[in-house]
């Protein structure tokens, strides 16, 4: 299970790891069949087991055209996986399944999974990813718990990640952009990002991309990356007036960050939000 807030990076994280380890990759079986050893789902919201079986099926390349029962739609889950030597199976968003459920259909998904996973004849491994929401699903199960291993990310605070965030933003302009920053960062403005990426660490990065691609638009800033650029990206990514942005306001403390980066969709989705203007 690999659990974190919205923004954290799990995605990205687990596309990277199927992307680059060798036990995920796809291969030709003797018989010359491409074979592929993860399926990789996201689960629809709402959720049915029903709907997360078919959703399986699907990414299985054997997608069901007529209704069928819900236990018949996991015996050919079992049968296909079997078939097609898939090992792993990686459901993200996986918490649309879980929050969806009543407790007797909850304990159905678990049991679900665990028959999967421990046919004799096929045992497969599951990657379970979403917000932290989808934790109920092994506390409420100790079969489950004791098969599980959870990967959790915590996110970033101050006290603990200033000297790697600095870095990495430092990283990010001179070596990914080869630009330079204005100035150096000084200990309250690493404190304004990470308040108003809520921590998350897939945030940092797309707010620190978007001051990027602000200074390379800005023809005054001559290659520099300055305060105001992660201010007009804050901006931009939150809608938020002049008046709300954490990284202008003296007392940004007590601000509420905008949620708009946050928001539990994939982040491919979320696009700049048009600029309000209000004048303060
Ligand atoms: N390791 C990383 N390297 C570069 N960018 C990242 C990384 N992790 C996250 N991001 C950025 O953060 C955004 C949010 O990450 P994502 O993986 O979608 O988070 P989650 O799935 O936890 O909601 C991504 O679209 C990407 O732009
Ligand atoms: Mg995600």
């Amino acid at each position: 299970m690999v659990i974190g807030d919205s923004g954290a990076g799990k995605t990205t994280l687990l596309k990277r790891i199927v992307a680059n380890r060798a036990e995920f990759q796809p291969y030709q079986d003797r018989y010359g069949i491409s074979t592929s050893p993860l399926i990789s789902v996201v689960a629809p919201s709402p959720c049915t087991l029903k709907q997360l079986g078919r959703e399986v099926l699907r990414a299985l390349g054997y997608p069901l055209s007529r209704e069928i029962k819900e236990h018949m739609v996991w015996e050919l889950v079992r049968q296909q996986i079997r078939i097609r030597k898939v090992m792993f199976i990686h459901i993200d968003e996986m918490q649309h399944a879980v929050n969806t459920l009543n407790d007797t259909e909850r304990q159905k998904l678990s049991d679900t999974i665990k028959n999967v996973m421990q046919q004799p004849d096929w045992p497969v491994c599951f990657i379970l990813s979403g917000i932290p929401t989808l934790a109920r699903l092994v506390s409420s199960d100790v079969q489950l718990m004791r098969r599980s291993r959870i990967f959790e990310f915590s996110n970033l605070e101050f006290a603990k990640d200033a000297v790697s965030v600095r870095k990495m933003i430092e990283h990010m302009v001179t070596k990914h952009a080869e630009m330079q920053l204005a100035s150096a960062l000084p200990d309250e403005f690493i404190h304004r990002l990470l308040h108003a990426a809520y921590g998350r660490f897939g945030v940092v990065i797309q707010l620190v991309r978007g001051a990027i691609e602000q200074a390379m638009f800005d023809e005054a800033a001559g290659g520099q990356v300055k305060a105001r650029h992660f201010a007009a990206a804050y901006s931009r990514f939150s809608g938020c007036t002049e008046d709300e942005n954490v990284f202008l306001r003296a007392d940004w403390q007590m601000l509420q960050p905008s949620a708009a980066l946050v928001r539990d969709r994939p982040a491919e989705e979320v696009s700049p939000a048009p600029k309000r203007r209000r004048k303060v």
